[in-house]
């Protein structure tokens, strides 16, 4: 090696201009890398959510044209997150197992217009439960393996109505291998599954609890399920445990504050690694911008870039359809 030592090496020759910026960028971000989550309600129209300025919740009735750009711009899949009816939810989260529920039907209509986009299924019982918690409750302790029964059967529900790659999001212990072993006993062997192994409890959900209308509900914290924001050790075992159950793909969540676990489980496991920008982290890019203090365009490509550096194949974020706008412009 020789040294690299100045002035013969000067590292902002290569930073000369945009051609040879191009030419030597280590990594790149298109719409392949991005995953839309969308908040789907009942009727028709659209409503805004005050903590996420720019998003909205689509009424199924306009489902398809809310879709449409996506589609147009390729983004490869979308994840679907229902505003259950307050009169719906129950303490055992029952309208997850209703072939009808909003999910399921948003799933075969989403299907039958765009089969070309795979179909993100959060399996997880909030949006159902009175109480707002993942599971069900045995003396206010969220139980697991009741909850995991239940979360196999709503799983095969979202299977059947076309959704494509199951998402448990509630960190459960051994869901993964029940839920797969459920998939495949139904006949759901190509069904894929792709883990939030990593889950943080974490304040950057607040506007997604708004957005589903979980927040007002939510009793007490989800701190004995999901995980404790000092760990990073446990985060691993998290991910090889759902790797060894089946998972295909796993999940870091939140994203931006925890950029050192992707990158940990990236080099452990060399398994397609995805990160989920949370609804707080939309939420401060997007205030920040309404303020006139940041660029949005600029700074969310910039946050988006930063998880494909970390080691991700892609991200699930609030900004898909924006990012994949700008980068086609940018073509
Ligand atoms: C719930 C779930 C949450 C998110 C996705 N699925 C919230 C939570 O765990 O309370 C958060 C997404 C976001 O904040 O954008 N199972």
């Amino acid at each position: 090696m020789t040294s690299q030592t100045f002035p013969a090496t000067r590292l902002r020759r290569n930073r000369f201009d945009d051609a040879t910026r191009r030419l030597v960028a280590e990594h790149s971000l298109s719409a392949d890398d991005l995953i839309w989550p969308i908040f789907i309600r009942e009727g028709s129209g659209t409503s805004e959510i005050a903590t996420m300025p720019g998003v909205l919740r689509a009424g199924l009735e306009g489902l398809a044209g809310h879709v449409e750009g996506a589609a147009r711009l390729r983004i490869p899949a979308i994840a679907l997150f229902p505003v259950t009816p307050p009169e719906k939810k129950d303490a055992a989260g029952t309208e997850a197992l209703n072939p009808e529920n909003l999910m399921c039907r948003a799933a075969r209509l989403l299907k039958r217009e765009f089969p070309d986009i795979v179909l993100l299924g959060d399996v997880a019982l909030d949006p159902y439960t009175d109480h707002g918690h993942d599971g069900v409750l045995e003396d206010d302790y969220v139980a697991n393996d009741a909850s995991v029964d239940i979360l196999v059967r709503q799983a095969v529900n979202q299977a059947e109505a076309g959704i494509d790659i199951i998402s448990p999001s509630d960190m459960m212990d051994g869901r993964i291998g029940a839920i797969r072993s459920g998939l495949d006993q139904s006949g759901f062997v190509n069904t894929r599954l792709m883990s939030y192994a990593a889950k943080y409890a974490s304040a950057f959900y607040g506007p997604f609890r708004d957005a589903i209308g979980s927040s007002g509900a939510l009793r007490g914290s989800k701190k004995t399920y999901q995980m404790d924001p000092a760990n990073s050790d446990e985060a691993l075992r998290e991910v090889a445990m759902d790797i060894a159950e089946g998972a295909d793909m796993v999940m870091v969540k939140p994203g931006m504050p925890y950029l050192d676990i992707i990158r940990r489980v990236k080099e452990r496991f060399a398994m397609p690694v995805f990160a989920y920008q949370v609804s707080g982290e939309y939420a401060m890019i997007a205030a920040a911008a309404r303020n006139g203090w940041l660029d949005e365009d600029k700074a969310m490509l910039e946050s988006l870039m930063a998880f494909k550096r970390a080691g991700c194949s892609g991200v699930l974020t609030y900004y898909a359809v924006r990012a994949a706008k700008l980068l086609e412009a940018r073509k």
